[in-house]
């Protein structure tokens, strides 16, 4: 066969061309989607040779960045908006539940499991405190009993435990009640930048950005039967609420986090969870 032509013009076709074999279908329109958007980013921007090896520095370096504890590649998805569209994707919140957002690089497995009432602060140098309660039900406004409640959130410092050291605080995991109701105690929420020292930190900087998140305490619940939900309850009132350096806040979640007389903050939330498969109804095609 004869040597074909470079053509600038062709390339694109032609290396899309050469994956046409690519035997998992789903690899290959993934494939053919990057290639496809990647060679339309350098007809674009059109990178001099310079800037195209400092990008492979930065995305390098990015990787470098990344260990057990630091994941600096979920950083860069969670600043450029990345992770909100793959939630708004996948959790397509219907019949009243409640909003998802994004998990971020600070939940741990296996937290610390407390009876109802607990307080998941284990000093009171932790923060202000504060007492969240409420209740979990389905669409249909059933108690989930049993719901398990997994809640996370950073200390009035501004960091998880896990930025720390090893010992887990300011976490822990809660069982609904038959009637599907929770409650436990914590530190009021803070604002607090998100891991800023690294190429994330540099990429804000250089685009005018800050690197904080509003205050929020985080939740993962899950249930039999129903679909797993990742959220946050944000602070009504709190800093960065219109900013939030990942684009995690939903107006639905930003709750009263009022405080006492006695100093404590107090939140009430009922989460509704969403049935793990659509019901047989909505599954049926409209005729
Ligand atoms: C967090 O809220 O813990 C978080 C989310 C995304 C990136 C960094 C932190
Ligand atoms: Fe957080």
């Amino acid at each position: 066969m004869p040597i074909r032509k470079f053509s600038e013009k062709n390339l694109t076709a032609e290396v899309l061309q050469r994956i046409r074999k690519t035997p998992d279908p789903r690899l290959k329109q993934v494939m053919t989607a990057f290639i496809r958007h990647a060679h339309a980013f350098v007809r674009e921007v059109k990178p001099t040779q310079e800037e195209w090896f400092r990008a492979i520095q930065f995305l390098t370096e990015t990787g470098q960045w990344c260990d057990d504890k630091r994941q600096e590649w979920i950083l860069m998805s969670d600043t450029l908006g990345v992770s909100m569209l793959v939630d708004a994707i996948n959790y397509r919140a219907a019949g009243g539940a409640t909003q998802s957002t994004v998990l971020g690089p600070f939940h741990r497995e296996r937290a610390p499991e407390y009876p109802l009432g607990s307080n998941i602060a284990k000093s009171p140098a932790d923060g202000q405190p504060c007492e969240v309660s409420g209740t979990v039900r389905d669409t249909a406004g059933k108690p989930v009993a049993a719901a398990k409640l997994d809640v996370w959130e950073a200390g009035a410092d501004g960091f998880y435990d896990s930025q720390k050291g090893e010992a887990m605080n300011l976490r822990g995991i809660f069982r609904a009640d038959a009637q599907g109701r929770f409650r436990f105690r914590c530190v009021r929420p803070e604002f607090y930048p998100v891991p800023h020292d690294g190429p994330v930190g540099r990429m804000l900087t250089a685009t005018g950005r800050h690197p904080m998140r509003p205050p929020h305490l985080h939740f993962w619940i899950t249930a039999p039967g129903c679909k797993p939900l990742v959220t946050h309850l944000f602070v009504k009132g709190g800093r960065y609420l219109d900013s939030d350096a990942v684009f995690g806040v939903k107006p639905e979640l930003v709750v009263d986090f009022s405080k006492g007389a006695d100093g404590v903050s107090r939140v009430r939330y009922d989460f509704v969870l969403m049935p793990e498969k659509p019901s047989a109804a909505k599954r049926r095609p409209a005729r």
